[in-house]
């Protein structure tokens, strides 16, 4: 930088405006004038800018109110920070939506994707979940790449909050079994209506809306139930028996001879034996031709509109 830029630079600093870097010019313009001359005419044209900058309205201001600017920068800095975070909260949103309503979109490759002429299968999972099955069952479905219903209880999802955003991190749909697993027409109807409403409750505190579906304990249901849950109420149409075996080989026989296309397939996570039958149970289905499917997917695959209080045994084609 040579002296005369030093000069501009502190003239321009000192904001004292056009009379100084006139003198600058008058006598860059004595001095340089031949040997300058492209200089000289850079600097004639600075002064013309800075002539119109000193009389301009923004920068009278800038002068009277020095603070206006660092006002105004901190104001934009606000509005771009305010403005990138609702990007960002919305763009969670949106995916947040896309997860529930299309699970498997984000599950499985989207050439093992294609639903349309394939023989299908939901999977589902009443009572847990459980810290020590849940999570294996999960590390299979994802090795297996197959997604699945869980049917959870609200006290045991409360117990659990971790397994229940990972078994919606893990891009399953995730339904009511009621809180407490009781027999809802056995009861007042009061407690009943409680016992839905307070699983809704222990849900959505984990994960930020309530479950898709409700399944009450043993399928039991009465007008109570069925007004209540606020939700489409799904049953199952292949009880693979799980409960009642306790073994992986039966668990899979039982399923493969009572399976067909739509059959919703009640199972357990809260059994070892269950989560032991899953990789073979998966791989036999998946030789007779099944794909796995979500509630919804399910739904959606045979235009089956899924409705609050109605009853759903099977999504057949
Ligand atoms: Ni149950």
């Amino acid at each position: 930088m040579n002296m005369l830029d030093k000069l501009f630079s502190r003239e321009i600093n000192r904001r004292t405006g056009a009379h100084a870097i006139s003198i600058y010019i008058d006598s860059n313009t004595k001095t340089r004038k031949r040997s300058r001359s492209a200089g000289a005419k850079a600097l004639n044209a600075t002064k013309i800018t800075t002539k119109h900058s000193q009389g301009s309205f923004f920068h009278r201001l800038d002068v009277r109110f020095p603070w206006l600017k660092l006002i105004a920068t901190v104001v934009v800095c606000i509005i771009a920070i305010l403005d990138l975070a609702n990007f960002t909260i919305s763009k969670v949103t949106e995916t947040d939506d896309k997860i529930r309503i299309a699970p498997m979109s984000h599950h499985v490759k989207a050439t093992e994707r294609t639903l349309e002429g394939k023989k299908l299968v939901a999977l589902t999972f009443d009572d847990g979940p459980s810290a020590a099955t849940t999570p294996r069952l999960l590390d299979i479905l994802t090795e297996k790449d197959l997604p699945a219903t869980f049917f959870m209880l609200g006290s045991t999802a409360r117990a659990n909050p971790d397994i229940v955003r990972r078994i919606e991190n893990d891009h399953h749909e995730i339904a009511s079994h009621t809180m407490y697993h009781q027999n809802l027409v056995t009861i007042p109807a009061d407690a009943a209506r409680a016992d839905i409403n307070e699983a809704k409750t222990a849900i959505t505190e984990i994960l930020g809306h309530g479950p898709a579906y409700t399944r009450p304990p043993y399928g039991n249901l009465n007008d109570t139930v069925i007004t209540s849950v606020g939700t489409p109420i799904i049953l199952w149409s292949v009880d693979s028996e799980d409960w009642r075996s306790k073994d992986p080989n039966s668990i899979i026989s039982v399923t493969m001879s009572e399976v067909y296309d739509g059959a919703i397939i009640l199972m357990h996570d809260i059994y070892p034996t269950s989560v032991d039958a899953i990789p073979a149970l998966v791989d036999t289905l998946r030789g007779a031709g099944y794909e796995f499917a979500t509630i919804s997917e399910l739904a959606r695959a045979r235009n089956i509109p899924l409705n609050p209080g109605s009853i759903y045994y099977n999504l057949t084609p």
